[in-house]
């Protein structure tokens, strides 16, 4: 119910009270508004080989149990948690949910997506500004295609990470390079048809598609911790995409890198990485 999840949310509070004293603050909406909250940058990404060099940036890296692999460590000084979520929604979830019990302040997601936007192109990046389940299907009792029962119709992410993240994505790469912030549609399915990303683009406006920014804004949003998401194009999500997908993993990495670097600097307040 409401009530419980309230008070669920407050112990998170008081857990990230009790975890505090870091130097960052987020502010975050929680059940009472506009709350500061402290603690570690928790960093997500999905395949271990977009998250391996971030780790390797560690200081005094250790890894945490849970149910994804998660390292806290300092990434140029700052406390982060990285956690290595898998692919999919329900991996997100997970992993949300680990971060914010370890005590992560906020949530940013770097990693790759599919192109959904027919004037996107691979390289080109997407930073979220709103986010669906494209493979949510409760049409059959006449809800719209899309809409997770008792959920909202779509997410958006913190206003202030996701404005950090457009400065920092514009600053990490060259600027032949479109930054765009859009909607970016989350499933369970590798897309890799032409006829079914141009459906998923022309029924939510979905700049990119991807398989865990809505499950991380869904956790987030009942978790209140602020996130936001920033996806790579590696593909154009059409007959392509299972060649051009695995060809940009290794750049991916390093742009990983790069973002989350960008990122933590500008949070903590400290000089830009890069
Ligand atoms: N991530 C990267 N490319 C993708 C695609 N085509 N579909 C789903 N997720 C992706």
């Amino acid at each position: 119910s409401t009530l419980d999840r309230s008070s669920a949310a407050s112990d998170v509070y008081k857990r990230q009270d009790v975890l505090a004293g870091m130097e960052i603050e987020v502010t975050g909406s929680g059940p009472d508004g506009q709350r500061k909250l402290s603690g570690p940058i928790g960093l997500m990404g999905a395949m271990e080989s977009e998250v391996e060099l971030i780790q390797s940036c560690l200081v005094d890296a250790h890894p945490i149990e849970g149910p994804c692999p998660l390292v806290g460590g300092r990434l140029d000084g700052t406390d982060v948690l990285l956690a290595q979520c898998g692919v999919g929604k329900v991996n997100a979830a997970l992993a949300a949910s680990a971060l914010v019990q370890n005590g992560a302040s906020c949530i940013i997601f770097t990693g790759v997506a599919g192109a959904a936007g027919p004037d996107l192109d691979i390289g080109d990046v997407v930073v979220g500004n709103r986010f669906v389940q494209h493979d949510a299907d409760g049409t059959a009792f006449d809800d719209p295609i899309g809409v997770v029962p008792g959920e909202p119709r779509s997410w958006q992410p913190d206003e202030r990470l996701h404005t950090v993240l457009m400065g920092c994505a514009a600053r990490v790469f060259d600027a032949r390079r479109r930054v765009v912030s859009g909607t970016i549609a989350s499933g369970d399915q590798f897309i890799g048809d032409p006829a079914k990303v141009r459906w998923i683009h022309d029924t939510f406006d979905a700049l990119a598609v991807e398989m865990e920014g809505a499950a991380l804004a869904q956790a987030a949003s009942h978790l209140h911790v602020p996130f936001a998401v920033v996806r790579v194009l590696s593909d154009r999500a059409d007959g392509t995409a299972v060649i051009d997908f695995p060809a940009f993993l290794a750049q991916a990495a390093r742009h990983d890198r790069d973002l989350a670097r960008a990122v933590v600097a500008e949070l903590s307040g400290g000089v830009p990485a890069v």
